[in-house]
């Protein structure tokens, strides 16, 4: 049979990690896929930057590899907004199946993505957007497809939960622990993005729009990061058995007239020791998910980092290759329940 081809955009610490794991395994992956996958092209903005990958797949040209008709399925790793958003919706278009990693991009723009997919039947799977390596997007949007999730609260930030869990053990302040988060290299050199929120902010969008079956965007999300945060609030939250974490949290909730809509936000939280959520520290993740028939569950893992990132992304590919292979179709995200998203200042 034909190999399914595959096309990287980015190859940074995820795409490396993909590209390793898809040459170290390329005899498992063959076999669970029912045929082989080929990686036959790989866009980079700087190709003498990439000694480590085979030089003739390098190309600076995304917009043409991602149309190019030898190419069956687009996996992103670069990351960004635009022209990102432009490289996906042609690969849709063109019926690829896209495998992405890039939760700002969904956050603001999964509806447009959802729709060219649904048109051209191509698959669109994202797992690897929130919480790293952990298995949770795919549960929300399959194994609990017949469900109803009535809440999703977590720890979906590693860099902001490293932070905390360092300000409770050490009592140090806010700006020392973020400066060694950073020389550690758990902060990335411009933090804002996770200090402020705005990363977990677009997760819980994301997770918001799988488990209530309706569009939530980032503009949608009550907001409020970390750096707020003092060793003198750690100090009280200690002296009341409780600990600090920064969450997100989605719910269903019903206004006075009966009326349903969703309520999502992310901010720093006091919550009891004995709570299973206080014992996630460091860079890990966590999510509860309670749902009507199914209960609580709980999801937990390593949220961020090459080689957890680069599995989710591969359990996406190993997923759109089959689909190709048996000529199927993942979850269509194109019938929406339409739950309303209740405003910032009520949330
Ligand atoms: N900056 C993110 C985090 C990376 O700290 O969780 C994973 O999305």
């Amino acid at each position: 049979a034909q190999p399914i081809r595959v096309a990287l955009l980015g190859c940074g610490t995820v795409g490396t990690q993909i590209v390793r794991l898809l040459t170290e395994q390329a005899d498992d992956l063959t076999a669970r896929v029912g045929g082989g996958i080929e990686l036959v092209g790989i866009a980079v903005r700087r190709p003498n930057k990439h000694r480590d990958v085979p030089a003739e797949l390098l190309t600076t040209d995304a917009a043409a590899l991602v149309t190019r008709p030898d190419v069956d399925v687009v996996v992103e790793v670069i990351g960004g907004i635009e022209p990102t958003r432009g490289w996906l919706l042609a690969a849709l278009n063109a019926g690829k199946s896209v495998v992405t990693a890039n939760k700002a991009l969904l956050a603001e723009h999964a509806g447009e993505l959802f729709d060219a997919a649904g048109r051209s039947g191509a698959d669109l799977y994202f797992e690897a957007s929130v919480a790293g390596a952990i298995p949770l997007l795919r549960p929300l949007r399959e194994s609990l497809a017949g469900d109803r999730i009535t809440r999703v609260m977590g720890i979906v930030n590693g860099t902001t939960n490293f932070i905390l869990s360092a300000m409770d053990e050490t009592g140090a302040g806010y700006s020392e622990t973020l400066d060694e988060a950073s020389r550690l290299g758990y902060a990335e050199a411009d933090p804002t993005a996770d200090v402020d929120g705005f990363d977990a902010a677009s997760k819980a969008a994301i997770l918001a729009s799988l488990a209530f079956h309706t569009r939530v965007t980032a503009g949608d999300v009550h907001r409020e990061g970390i750096s707020a945060v003092t060793s003198a609030d750690f100090a009280a939250a200690r002296a009341l058995g409780r600990t600090i974490k920064l969450l997100a949290i989605c719910e269903r909730v019903r206004d006075a007239d009966g009326q349903e809509s969703v309520a999502v936000r992310v901010h720093p939280a006091m919550i009891p020791r004995s709570h299973p959520l206080a014992g996630v520290n460091g860079a890990f993740n966590a999510v509860f998910v309670e749902a009507e028939a199914a209960g609580q569950l709980m999801f937990y893992g390593p949220g961020a980092g090459g080689a957890p990132t680069a599995s989710a992304v591969l359990g996406d590919l190993v997923a759109v290759a089959r689909n190709r292979v048996v000529g199927g179709r993942g979850p269509r995200e194109s019938a929406y329940a339409d739950l309303p998203v209740r405003p910032i200042a009520q949330a």
